[in-house]
């Protein structure tokens, strides 16, 4: 037993020098970056001995089973001047840093990232250095209108008039996964809806939403579904007429014109 754990630490340890002897390929740099999904991500990667590269070739791969193609470089030749090969998904953009490259430095930007960039790069100095960085890219909630389940924009409507004021309706169909739809005013603000009426078609929603309104303003229904990172929303203009949600005030002014007329023909009589 004894002899069996040395034999395994010697084997470590020997693991340990191969990896850190230098000039030997190795991870020498780990990382991560995270961005929001639509922002730009820089991956660093930097040549340790910091010599200009400009005549060298570094390449940068994705996903260490797929190996996608990200960027090559050579000699002063990359993909889209030069050299052909860049993975579809990359294509117009990946760019490096010209000017660092004297100084050793092979990172590269990837532009408006994609859900799809997320995951492990490598940066290959072949024959002298591997680094990897995790890249993470947040999600945004957005119209994703590619993907299967996901719910087209909301239909809006006015239903009618009340005496509570003006009846709006929402209309959501097909949507998987299980949508939230909310109803909100221009400022963003949430406001109080009915119960949503749902129909279940085997995992596939259709949901209606009601609300009634008291305000003239721009109204937005919006769906979301938070499990594909989809959101998609509906404006609707909601002209309230004063007149129909507030009766007592014409009557008012209907009073106070009587009032008027009266006041004026004795004024009338009193001049005469
Ligand atoms: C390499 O260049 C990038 C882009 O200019 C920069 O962000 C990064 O700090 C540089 N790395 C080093 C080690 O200088
Ligand atoms: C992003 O990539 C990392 C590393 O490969 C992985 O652990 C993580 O689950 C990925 N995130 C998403 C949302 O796919
Ligand atoms: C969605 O698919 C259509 C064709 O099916 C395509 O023209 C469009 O570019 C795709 N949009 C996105 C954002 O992938
Ligand atoms: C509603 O939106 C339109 C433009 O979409 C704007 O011109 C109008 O002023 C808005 N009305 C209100 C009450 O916010």
């Amino acid at each position: 037993m004894w002899d069996l754990h040395t034999t395994t630490d010697m084997k470590l340890l020997l693991l340990v020098c191969l990896l850190t002897w230098p000039g030997i390929t190795s991870a020498e740099e780990t990382g991560f970056v995270t961005v929001a999904e639509g922002d730009d991500a820089v991956l660093p990667c930097s040549l340790s001995s910091k010599e200009n590269i400009q005549q060298m070739i570094f390449d940068w791969k994705k996903d260490e089973e797929k190996q996608k193609q990200v960027f090559y470089y050579v000699k002063g030749k990359y993909y889209n001047y030069g050299l052909t090969g860049q993975d579809q998904q990359f294509i117009g953009r990946v760019s490096h840093f010209q000017d660092e490259l004297k100084f050793g430095n092979a990172s590269i930007k990837i532009r408006n990232t994609e859900l799809a960039d997320n995951g492990s790069y490598t940066c290959i100095f072949p024959e002298k250095q591997n680094s990897h960085i995790t890249l993470y890219v947040v999600p945004e909630l957005k119209v994703r209108p590619n993907i299967s389940g996901a719910v087209l924009k909301p239909w809006v409507t006015i239903l009618g008039v009340t005496e509570d004021g003006t009846q709006l309706e929402c209309e959501v169909k097909r949507a998987s996964p299980k949508p939230d739809v909310i109803w909100q005013d221009h400022a963003g603000n949430t406001i109080p809806s009915q119960k949503p009426q749902m129909t279940d078609r085997g995992g596939s929603y259709d949901i209606i939403l009601l609300t009634t309104v008291t305000k003239t303003d721009n109204y937005t229904c919006t769906a979301t579904q938070k499990e594909i990172k989809h959101r998609v929303s509906a404006k609707i203009y909601v002209p309230v007429n004063v007149s129909d949600s507030s009766p007592p005030w014409i009557t008012g002014g209907f009073l106070c014109t009587i009032l008027l007329l009266v006041l004026a023909q004795c004024c009338v009589c009193i001049s005469n």
